[in-house]
């Protein structure tokens, strides 16, 4: 029998939510992942066969009745949400999940945050930032220990869904100051602090984490470095420029997920989501992967 306490992750066919779940079997964790009911084989043996010893899948939807997820809940101590989605599952269905690990007796619910310091931000900055934050005015009270995790921006989304790099065009497209220090992570590195602040019974409050700390020229420079590739640094314009141009796209269209990525850009290199401090070394034992070994890793061939 394991030592650890259990843990239950939602969201757990997700892509940070599935890295939080083998983070946890490594070291021998028990867990029980929820998966919607109607999942497909391909995602359920994707997680089964990563390291079986103490998974338990377990069907639900955080949307779904308290009773039915608090039985999913069943006898883990901890609750990580790393689900994904709009207002009704990051807002309402993670208040449902409260309230179900509320009546299974967990003791702790870390939420599925994983951003930049989305604690400095106002309403309006960023849409999908304002849900997480209404999620947590929605917790206070609670009776759990909330443990939220921040990690800046994803490696994979500066260097993808961002749309900063062009590597047929070998361009690399940036707003604001080029020196304006950006928190950056992988998402492997997110999901290993996650395992680190659920198996540590000291944790509490926001726990800010980074891979690197590092300004845009710094970024292009590790591009450079780990793709082999030179990249022409182009400045699109001023953070408030691009505080503009969000505006403007707003103005054009009913869908904010057009341009949720300037959003996220804007809340980087204004400055106003930097973490102030980091928590890394609560945890030396996560030794977090440079971006430039990262790019060497996922840069497309030539
Ligand atoms: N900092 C960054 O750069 C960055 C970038 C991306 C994401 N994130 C954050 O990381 C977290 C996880 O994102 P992700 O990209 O890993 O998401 P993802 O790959 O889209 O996975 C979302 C997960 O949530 C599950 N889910 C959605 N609705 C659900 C419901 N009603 N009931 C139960 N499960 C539900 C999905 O289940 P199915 O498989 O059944 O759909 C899936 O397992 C989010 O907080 C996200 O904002 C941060």
């Amino acid at each position: 029998m394991s030592s650890f306490p259990k843990i239950f992750v939602a969201g757990a066919t997700g892509l940070l939510g599935g890295q939080i779940v083998r983070a946890l079997l490594d070291q021998g964790v028990p867990v029980r992942a929820l998966v919607r009911p109607g999942t497909g084989e391909e995602k359920v043996s994707a997680l089964s066969t990563s390291r079986t010893g103490g998974l338990e899948l377990v069907e639900g939807d955080i949307t779904g009745p308290v009773e039915h997820l608090a039985e999913a809940v069943g006898d883990a101590t901890t609750v990580i949400s790393a689900v994904q989605g709009g207002p009704e599952v990051i807002v309402d269905g993670q208040a449902n999940l409260v309230r179900a690990a509320e009546k299974a007796g967990a003791r702790r619910f870390v939420p599925s945050d994983f951003a930049v310091d989305m604690t400095k931000l106002d309403d309006g900055d960023n849409f999908m930032m304002g849900w997480r934050r209404q999620a947590a005015a929605a917790r206070v009270g609670t009776a759990l220990e909330v443990v939220s995790v921040l990690n800046g921006a994803f490696y994979e989304v500066m260097t993808g869904f961002m749309g900063l790099i062009d590597w047929e065009q070998g361009t690399l497209s940036h707003w604001g100051d080029p020196d304006q220090p950006l928190d950056l992570t992988s998402v492997a590195d997110t999901a290993a602090y996650t395992a680190a602040v659920a198996l540590d019974p000291a944790a509490s409050g926001t726990l800010r984490f980074a891979g690197e700390v590092m300004s845009m020229r710094q970024f292009h420079d590790a591009v450079q470095r780990g793709s082999g590739r030179t990249l022409q640094l182009r400045h699109l314009g001023a953070a408030d420029d691009l505080r503009a141009e969000i505006t403007r796209q707003a103005a054009l269209t009913d869908n904010p997920f057009d341009y949720v990525a300037l959003q996220y850009q804007w809340c980087m290199v204004s400055g106003k989501a930097k973490f102030d401090n980091l928590d890394n070394a609560r945890y030396p034992q996560v030794t977090p992967q440079s971006l430039t070994d990262f790019v060497r890793a996922t840069a497309p061939a030539l």
